[in-house]
């Protein structure tokens, strides 16, 4: 009678259990953390939220963070040639959110360098080493000219001159060029470097930095970006093993 009544007992406290988390759940107050991995030679590819990511890696790491986070801004800066920001039609993207504080902590924990494209957004400490990004366009383009990098390095400030790619062959509102990217590791990575990407987007980082040899681990958390991205990164594989 006793173990009966002790069974019943843990039913109704698991059945309370659940009951409350599918509350909790429902109400956003609980995050399913659904990690997809991919690997793709030295390329590790997650589909997943970064802070949850890098909670799981030790200090220090990787010995350098490559990141684009959102800078939060969606359409304000339609203004083009006007130069005047259209407030009433900015478009809210579920992606174009400012990282938070605990992303920052989490980012200066696991990387013993870093580099922040649009630092210039973001509360960064002040730094001698910024790299612009002079995209090559005639100034009577509505868009903008040039974009900056925050880094972490001692080390004197650099221009980066090349052309932004054609919308046409973009697969991502922000997507940087290949290019780009590979020109940073050649600037600030050494052999052996382990190096991580919170904001994976197009994967372009992750095409760069296996043509330049480096390991990397890539979270992007749009389920679509992530097929898209990795689509892309296998398509280029399978071009480049032609040649
Ligand atoms: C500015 S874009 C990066 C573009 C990328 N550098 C490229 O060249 O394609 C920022 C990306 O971060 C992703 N993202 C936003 N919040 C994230 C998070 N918490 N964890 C992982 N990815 C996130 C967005 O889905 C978006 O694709």
């Amino acid at each position: 009678m006793q173990s009966s009544h002790c069974k019943l007992c843990n039913r109704l406290f698991y059945i309370q259990c659940y009951v409350l988390y599918r509350r909790l759940k429902a109400q956003n107050l609980i995050k399913m953390t659904e990690v997809k991995k991919e690997k793709r030679g030295g390329i590790n590819f997650f589909n997943c939220d970064n802070i949850e990511f890098m909670k799981t890696k030790p200090d220090n790491y990787y010995d350098l963070a490559i990141v684009d986070p959102p800078y939060g801004i969606g359409d304000k800066f339609k203004g083009g040639k006007t130069g005047k920001m259209n407030f009433n039609e900015v478009v809210e993207k579920d992606w174009d959110k400012v990282p938070s504080k605990e992303y920052w902590n989490e980012l200066f924990r696991v990387s013993k360098n870093q580099i922040v494209w649009g630092g210039n957004y973001f509360d960064l400490p002040p730094t001698r080493c910024f790299i612009v990004w002079d995209k090559k366009i005639s100034e009577d383009f509505t868009l903008a000219m040039a974009e900056l990098a925050w880094t972490s390095f001692d080390k004197l400030a650099k221009i980066i001159r090349l052309p932004t790619p054609k919308t046409g062959g973009k697969r991502h509102p922000t997507q940087k060029p290949i290019k780009l990217y590979r020109k940073v590791l050649s600037m600030y990575g050494e052999k052996g470097f382990k190096i991580l990407d919170t904001h994976g987007g197009s994967f372009t980082n992750a095409i760069a930095c296996d043509e330049e040899g480096y390991d990397l681990d890539i979270c992007e958390i749009d389920s679509k970006y992530f097929k898209d991205g990795l689509n892309a990164f296998d398509v280029y594989k399978s071009q480049t093993k032609l040649f």
